[in-house]
């Protein structure tokens, strides 16, 4: 049985959190200065563990095996939200390279190949699952056509400016592969509830959204009479509000929806607003809730619009996120190695949180391993895991990966 390095692993961990960090948490978003020398360092680490690294066109850092043979695709992404937590992404990929390292370690897996990889934007700077769509063929002109950052950055620009906007990008090899493996920290508080250690994850969420735009009038707030207003702001809110008081109606039991980005213009607390903007974004495991979700967003616009004073334009999300399922065969083996290192203290479960095995698995069977977050905090520099379970968690992964590949040569 390959056997990983604890301290190579922590150590390994921390030199990633040390680019971008920000106190307990990290900003490395996509295509950032840190995103990109993040990518160069793992480059390098790839290479110093026998791979073959290359960044591509997109950004996503591969290291191919040099063995010959079915390999294993292992991996998660290196980017984070603009105000990450450490692991998000982080752990995945530096289990990766130390299920690599522990396997050629190993004179029984020696031989066996495993390629890393880190996709790229995962974490939805200008296209959620930028790098895996790249590399599975799914990433379309209209996904990348005048996609700007929150800031107006186009996509072009920061290509350019991290130099990738001439390198070739990937495209996976499908027949090479015997799976794709994602290791990741729940980012929910169901496994540190339940006690468990370690979460086999059977499928991942889908996920749509709509921009809400609205126009009206900008004016004076002391001369303009409430009677006479357009105010683009007092449409967001009440839209907000209805949304929250009819979803629900047609939601399945764990289907979630947030408004986490509004704007309005021009922002002034003396004048009515004549702009305004709301994104809207929903998940469920299944479509039919996704779809329920749309028809009421379209017909709380149709009945605002026709009483007239502002107008709202709502636009479908460029890239959403079709529900997934992961391999069970894959999964047979994640969870037949989380019962040997935690007999009884694992448990399948679902993901909330969308990942790059959800796009990875219509062409490649995926699965996915989940360890405990504190408290259930993610996507926030609170963000941790206790190093007990991350050593844990690559355990589970390093023995799985051995044993899948093993599968395949009998
Ligand atoms: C991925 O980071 C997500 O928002 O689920
Ligand atoms: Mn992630
Ligand atoms: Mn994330």
């Amino acid at each position: 049985m390959p056997r990983i390095d604890p301290a190579r692993l922590l150590a390994d961990l921390r030199t990633l959190r040390g680019i971008g960090a920000h106190g307990r948490g990290v900003v490395r978003p996509a295509f950032s200065a840190a995103d990109m020398e993040a990518r160069r360092w793992l480059a390098r680490r790839y290479q110093e563990a026998g791979l073959e690294a290359s960044i591509d066109g997109v950004g996503n850092v591969l290291g191919r095996s040099r063995h010959p043979g079915r390999a294993l695709l292992i991996g998660s992404h290196s980017d984070t939200q603009p105000t990450g937590g450490w692991l998000d992404g982080a752990l995945g990929v530096i289990y990766a390279l130390e299920v690599v390292r522990a396997l050629a370690a190993d004179a029984s897996t020696r031989e066996l190949a495993v390629d890393a990889v880190s996709f790229q934007d995962e974490e939805s700077r200008f296209v959620g699952c930028l790098g895996s769509r790249s590399i599975t063929g799914v990433l379309t002109a209209e996904m990348q056509e005048e996609v700007t950052d929150r800031d107006g950055v186009t996509l072009a620009d920061a290509l350019r400016q991290a130099g990738l906007a001439d390198a070739p990008r990937l495209r996976i090899e499908r027949e090479r592969y015997a799976g794709f493996l994602e290791a990741h920290i729940e980012q929910g508080p169901q496994l540190e509830d339940s006690g468990r250690k370690i979460g086999v994850v059977n499928g991942i969420v889908g996920l749509r959204g709509i921009r809400f735009v609205f126009r009206g009038q900008q004016n004076h707030a002391g001369t303009t009479m409430m009677a006479r207003r357009r105010d683009a702001a007092t449409s967001l809110y009440e839209l907000a509000y209805r949304i929250n008081r009819e979803f629900p109606k047609v939601a399945a039991g764990h289907s979630v929806w947030t408004m986490g980005r509004a704007r309005i213009e021009p922002n002034a607390t003396s004048i009515v607003p004549g702009y305004a903007e709301l994104d809207l974004q929903f998940r469920d495991a299944s479509e039919a809730p996704l779809d329920a979700f749309e028809a009421v967003a379209a017909r709380l616009v149709a009945e605002m619009n026709a009483r007239g004073g502002v107008s709202i334009e709502a636009t479908r999300a460029r890239a959403p996120i079709p529900p997934t399922r992961m391999d069970e065969g894959l999964q047979e083996h994640i969870a037949e190695a989380a019962e040997r290192h935690a007999p009884g203290k694992w448990q399948r479960m679902p993901s909330g949180a969308f990942h790059d095995a959800g796009i990875v698995s219509a062409c490649v069977p995926s699965a996915m391993l989940f360890i405990p977050s504190i408290g259930g905090i993610s996507h926030d520099f609170a963000e941790d895991s206790r190093d007990e379970d991350i050593v844990l968690g690559c355990r589970v992964l390093a023995d799985a990966a051995a044993s899948i590949l093993a599968c395949g040569r009998a």
